[in-house]
């Protein structure tokens, strides 16, 4: 058994059609109306024990809801979860031991009890050991700098502050999982990088397995190592960056300086069909091309029948390029997994 099972899960959200003003909502108390919203339809997945996941796509694809439904926050409309052998949703309060979550936009934290306190009240509520406790305070604390700023109410706290305890909280009673909703959502680059570092290092050390969502993919390729794409509810791709890049990213790009331009009404195009090549600056062109129609030779060969070529580097597709494909619609839905 994963320790992270998904199957065929759904929600809908009936959503109350009101006409504007005063008589729209008059009309709605006398006859409501509603229609419904498929937030996330169909999806699987299981997550062995030490991953580290991404669950990407763009604004409302889905992630949070999916979010609130692992955590038993949300119930399904229709599907199954089991995490460590429990539905979060039927099985609410001895779920919370299995799981830890952060929430970017919102903090879990009590507003205006000092953190150290609200860490407390947590040992309460799960029970935890003096021993492990401690233990924990003093790791999460000095990894995450979080004893300069103990005796501070949740409402004094930076936004980096917060979120530095907020994680704290989230793994206080050492749950096996933890989701994080946006974890690094306006945080600057600093903090940014010792939120993704700690994540890493806990994935590593503890094991703990992450499920994360973000639109920083710089945080993704840091932190997890499997990535699973949503889109209008839907799982598009589930693999690593690797085969992301394999599957979905065809064009390949050389950067070539060479040395004089090349005259505007070059054969060149018309010479390799589908290739496009831009100007970036003085000699400087980028030419992208299908990988399964040129080798980069075909096409440094070729430039180099019209003009001396002084240097020349491929650059490598990245997964955001990739990614943004994704979001605009521009690969095929024929991609489901
Ligand atoms: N409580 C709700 N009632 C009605 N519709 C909702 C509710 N919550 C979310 N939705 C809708 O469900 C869809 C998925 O929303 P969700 O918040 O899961 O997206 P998301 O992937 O987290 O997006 P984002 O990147 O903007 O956070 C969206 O169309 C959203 O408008
Ligand atoms: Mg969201």
């Amino acid at each position: 058994m994963s320790l992270i099972e998904v199957n065929s899960l759904c929600k809908n959200y009936k959503i109350a059609d009101k006409e504007q003003g005063l008589s729209g909502m008059l009309k709605h108390i006398v006859a409501p109306k509603y229609h419904m919203k498929e937030a996330v339809k169909d999806i699987n997945f299981t997550v062995e024990k030490g991953e580290s996941v991404a669950y990407i796509g763009s604004n409302g694809a889905g992630k949070s809801t999916t979010i609130k439904m692992l955590t038993g926050i949300l119930k399904p409309t229709s599907g199954n979860i089991c995490i460590n052998g429990l539905d979060p949703y039927k099985h609410r309060i001895q779920s919370t031991k299995n799981i830890g979550v952060v929430f970017g936009q919102r903090t879990q934290l009590w507003w205006d009890i000092p953190i150290r306190e609200s860490f407390s009240m947590l040992k309460e509520i799960y029970e935890i050991p003096n021993s492990v406790y401690d233990a924990n305070i003093k790791y999460f604390g000095e990894i995450l700098g979080v004893s300069e700023f103990m005796g501070y109410p949740a409402r004094k706290l930076s936004l980096g502050q917060r979120m530095r305890a907020d994680i704290v909280a989230s793994l206080i009673h050492n749950p096996p999982v933890i989701y994080l909703d946006e974890p690094t959502i306006g945080l600057d680059v600093a903090v940014k990088e010792r939120v993704c570092e700690f994540l890493k290092k806990i994935n590593k050390e503890r094991g703990t397995t992450i499920l994360l969502t973000s639109h920083d993919l710089d945080d993704i390729e840091k932190v997890c190592s499997r990535i699973i794409v949503i889109d209008h509810g839907k799982k598009l791709f589930d693999g690593d960056a690797a085969l992301l890049k394999r599957k979905y990213a065809y064009n390949r790009c050389i950067v070539v300086k060479t040395a004089y331009d090349l005259p505007k009404e070059n054969k060149i195009c018309n010479e390799l069909p589908n290739i496009t090549v831009e100007k970036t600056d003085s000699h400087v062109y980028e030419i992208s091309f299908n990988q399964d129609e040129y080798s980069a030779y075909n096409i440094i060969q070729k430039l180099s029948e019209y003009l001396p070529i002084v240097d020349f580097s491929l650059r490598e597709p990245s997964v955001e390029q990739v990614v943004k494909k994704i979001y605009n619609g521009e690969i095929e839905r024929e991609f489901e997994v």
